[in-house]
């Protein structure tokens, strides 16, 4: 089987290393240079290669696991010194889409290979043998594709994906991944949760009560719905509940929910919301989200009841 060298050791890199060391898969983990995280793969008995050595150039397929908007500064830097026809693995479309790796760098097989989940759960997953899903394109990949897809499906099984992988675009990906961060994940689902925490709590609702109803149930229901499907769960729920999701659904998803929902969509395909990204001070915004949530009611909560039930 051919080794696979992943390109940092962030979040998503420490799941792929371990989850495919405890699967026997070959694979490395390549750093920039000897820092703290050199001790750290070397201890957890994983090989580490320095990027950029010659050691480092030896490989046939790579997965480049740094921040997206690094992309571009690593292959500047290494892109050339890759030998023809290596295979470099993103775990999300969004560089590639943007960038066209391909035109600019077309020795090398540019491969969107994408698991559907934050790095903490891939790994948690992995070792109670939970649901995974990833998608993948090989549109920019020019060698013997039936042999890389071959290779493909034991680095899935090894990664521990047993939902797909299915094969998708890097367009599609990187609209799909943006639309669901801006539409629900990150904005809807915590928003949500925060608002009705705050107006459970002003009506004098005990702020640990509301926090079950607000946040933690989140993750219970989610489990329910994701295991049992979307018929499944309304087909579980008590009756009161029920009727009050009918009622909740009426009152809330409006044509003007709607119509926001979709002028996020078209900003992200019509390329308005890449711009945002361009001249965005990330620094300033991640400061001014954090502080907003350091002191919010619902993280206070969260801290009381994490220190009194450690
Ligand atoms: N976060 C997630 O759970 C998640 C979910 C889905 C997809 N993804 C995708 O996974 C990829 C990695 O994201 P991530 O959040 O896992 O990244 P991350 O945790 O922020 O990555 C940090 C790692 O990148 C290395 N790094 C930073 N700058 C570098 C540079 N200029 N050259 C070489 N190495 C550098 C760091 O090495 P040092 O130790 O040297 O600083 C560190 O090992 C992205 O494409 C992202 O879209 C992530």
């Amino acid at each position: 089987m051919m080794r696979l060298t992943i390109i940092g050791f962030g979040n998503q890199a420490r799941s792929w290393a371990f989850n495919l060391k405890d699967s026997n898969f070959p694979v490395r983990v390549a750093l920039r240079s000897k820092n703290a995280s050199f001790e750290s793969v070397a201890s957890s008995g994983l090989e580490a290669v320095e990027i950029g050595s010659s050691d480092f150039f030896q490989d046939e397929i790579y997965a480049l696991l740094i921040p997206d908007h690094l992309h571009v500064e690593f292959l500047k830097n290494y892109g050339e010194h890759f030998r023809p026809g290596t295979t470099i693995l993103y775990a999300h479309g969004y560089s590639l889409l943007k960038h066209q790796f391909e035109l600019l760098y077309p020795n090398i097989n540019h491969v969107l290979y994408a698991p559907k989940s934050i790095g903490s759960e891939l790994r948690k997953q992995f070792q109670i043998k939970g649901k995974l899903g990833a998608v993948y394109s090989i549109e920019h990949f020019h060698g013997d594709s039936l042999l890389f897809e071959q290779w493909m499906k034991n680095f899935s099984k090894a990664l521990g994906i047993n939902l797909g992988p299915y094969k998708t675009t890097i367009k599609n990906e990187t609209e799909a991944d943006l639309y669901s961060e801006q539409g629900l994940l990150c904005s809807l689902i915590p928003y949500a949760a925060s608002e009705m925490f705050r107006g459970l709590t002003e009506k004098g609702i005990e702020p640990e009560l509301a926090y079950f109803e607000c946040w933690h149930e989140l993750k219970l229901i989610v489990n329910a719905m994701v295991d049992v499907g979307p018929k499944g769960f309304f087909d579980l729920i008590s009756p009161n509940a029920l009727i009050g999701s009918e009622k909740g659904f009426q009152k809330l998803f409006t044509n003007g929910f709607q119509n926001n929902l979709n002028s996020l969509l078209s900003e992200i395909q019509d390329g308005s919301f890449n711009q945002e990204i361009d001249e965005a001070n990330v620094d300033e915004i991640r400061n001014r989200i954090i502080n907003r949530w350091k002191a919010s009611p619902l993280q206070m909560t969260f801290e009381k009841m994490k220190q009194e039930n450690p």
